[in-house]
């Protein structure tokens, strides 16, 4: 568990409006007095974040998906040693950008590499730290790529198939109902003020 701020995660495939839940949630617990941190995954820290660079980078013969996996990883070592756990370690509540459970989703999932292997990473990496409180905005993968191409983001992530983007949303889901005290799915198919709705009622039952 978390040191004695708050950990929150934000997941859920392309287009699920993470980015804006994550200003609405940071901004709720503002508005209670605590102070939030908000970061994001890959990224973070200077040295987590030229490793994002890298891994969104097209290169000419792909990522082995197991070289995908470690640089995660090696992000994720540097982003929980030098700012996750000193925020939570002051109190801060700490709300993040997709983490760990993308891992299992993407590359477990989307790109088949053994839970295990993701298991034993994480086991070395965060030894026992897990989040609060998760959050998969589940949608469509065909509702949330098109939202994500009007934004005009296309990473090499968007760019996969439909059948690896249903895969990804199989893999949150099947965490989600292995662990439902830790997880709240929200169906993020729906208009936004409807969704934080339900956000808000959330919040307001588990933090
Ligand atoms: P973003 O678009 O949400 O900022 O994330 C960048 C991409 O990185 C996103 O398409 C999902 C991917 N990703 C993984 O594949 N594994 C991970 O562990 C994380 C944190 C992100």
């Amino acid at each position: 568990m978390s040191e004695s701020g708050r950990f929150i995660t934000l997941e859920g495939g392309e287009g699920a409006g993470k980015s804006t839940h994550a200003r609405y949630i940071r901004d709720w617990l503002a508005a209670r007095g605590r102070e939030a941190v908000a970061t994001r995954e890959p990224g973070g820290t200077p040295l987590a974040e030229a490793i994002r660079a890298v891994i969104l980078r097209d290169w000419p013969s792909g990522m082995p998906p197991m070289s995908e996996l470690l640089l995660m990883f090696a992000a994720r070592q540097s982003h929980v040693d030098e700012a996750i756990r000193p925020a939570l370690r002051r109190g801060a509540d700490v709300v993040c950008d997709r983490f760990v459970d993308a891992s299992y989703a993407y590359q477990g999932g989307g790109r088949g590499v053994p839970e295990a292997r993701i298991a034993a990473l994480e086991d070395m990496v965060l030894g026992g730290l897990k989040p609060d409180l998760t959050l998969v905005f589940d949608v469509d993968p065909r509702v949330g790529l098109a939202r994500a191409r009007r934004r005009g983001e296309e990473n090499r992530f968007e760019g996969e198939a439909l059948a690896f983007q249903e895969r990804v949303r199989e893999a949150y889901l099947a965490r989600a109902r292995r662990a439902p005290g830790r997880y709240a799915v929200l169906d993020a198919g729906r208009g936004l003020e409807q969704v934080q709705d339900e956000l808000r009622q959330v919040l307001e039952a588990r933090l």
